[in-house]
């Protein structure tokens, strides 16, 4: 069974960007094969990756429904209706160099949230046995892990800001997974964009109020940003960047 990964935390913390460079460390690594999972409606770990997504689960279920609306024969003759979107579902596995890519994407209209995210939960069941570390970037919040959208989480990497408001945030969310009873083996907490790499003592205060476990400091790097406002993937910013460094130590310590 695959080692899952799941990067939470709430909006805007670096979430997408720490997840990204997860995977293309157990690339690098040779630690294959990787399914990264993109769980956010407003999908965007494709291009912290730069890869080109053709088809999100949303995207095809939409045509499947618009089809059966105009009353079109998609389906071809002597398959199933269940067949035929398993078929297409498949369509949405994007398949990188060193990894494959599933993005949930979203489907328009109210109500059909439930849908995606149910569509997401089968097609990760399916794939499972076939990776060796399954990697999920999830929206801001607890919404995916609490759903029980994912069939397991072994490892939880929290990500907050370095404000104190920031930890309380996560330090929330960390109390929800305890009471959710995710079973997870190990859930850490990452510090983003921190001047200089370094935290201010309150917040290493509030930290250890809410028992959390800080397993790194990853300092604001400007290259992350001007990589990002320049529609470069984040993770070719160089390996001797001080993210990079603050990341690779970060997943090194990591037990996977
Ligand atoms: N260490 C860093 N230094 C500088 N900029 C960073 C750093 N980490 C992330 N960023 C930038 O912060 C912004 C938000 O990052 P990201 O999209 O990864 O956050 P997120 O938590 O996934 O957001 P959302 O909740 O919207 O999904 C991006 O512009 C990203 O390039
Ligand atoms: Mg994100």
């Amino acid at each position: 069974m695959a080692h899952t990964i799941a990067l939470a935390g709430k909006g805007g913390v670096g979430k997408t960007t720490i997840c990204g460079m997860f995977i293309e460390y157990l690339c690098e690594k040779k630690q294959g094969p990787v399914l990264a999972v993109d769980a956010d409606a407003n999908s965007n770990l494709n291009e912290v990756l730069g890869v080109e997504v053709e088809e999100t689960l949303g995207d095809i279920r939409e045509d499947i429904a618009r089809a059966e609306m105009a009353s079109q024969q998609v389906i071809p003759a002597g398959m199933t209706k269940a067949d035929y979107a398993e078929m297409r579902f498949s369509d949405a596995l994007t398949e990188a160099d060193d990894y494959d890519l599933l993005v949930m994407g979203r489907t328009q209209g109210k109500g059909c949230y439930c849908f995606v995210n149910g569509l997401l939960t089968t097609q990760v069941a399916k794939y499972a046995k076939n990776y060796r570390y399954i990697v999920v970037d999830n929206e801001a919040g607890l919404e995916h892990l609490s759903r029980g959208v994912l069939p397991q989480v072994d490892t939880i990497l929290l990500v907050s800001d370095c404000s104190r408001r920031g930890v309380q945030a996560a330090g929330r969310l960390s109390e929800m997974i305890v009471d959710l009873k995710l079973g997870a083996k190990e859930v850490g907490l990452i510090i983003n964009r921190a001047p200089k790499g370094e935290l201010n003592p309150g917040v290493k205060e509030e930290i250890e109020k809410y028992g959390m476990r800080l397993i790194g400091v990853v300092p604001h790097d400007d290259t992350v940003y001007a990589y990002d406002a320049e529609g470069k993937p984040s993770v070719t910013v160089p390996n001797d960047s001080p993210v990079k460094q603050a990341v690779h130590r970060i997943f090194d310590g990591l037990t996977l």
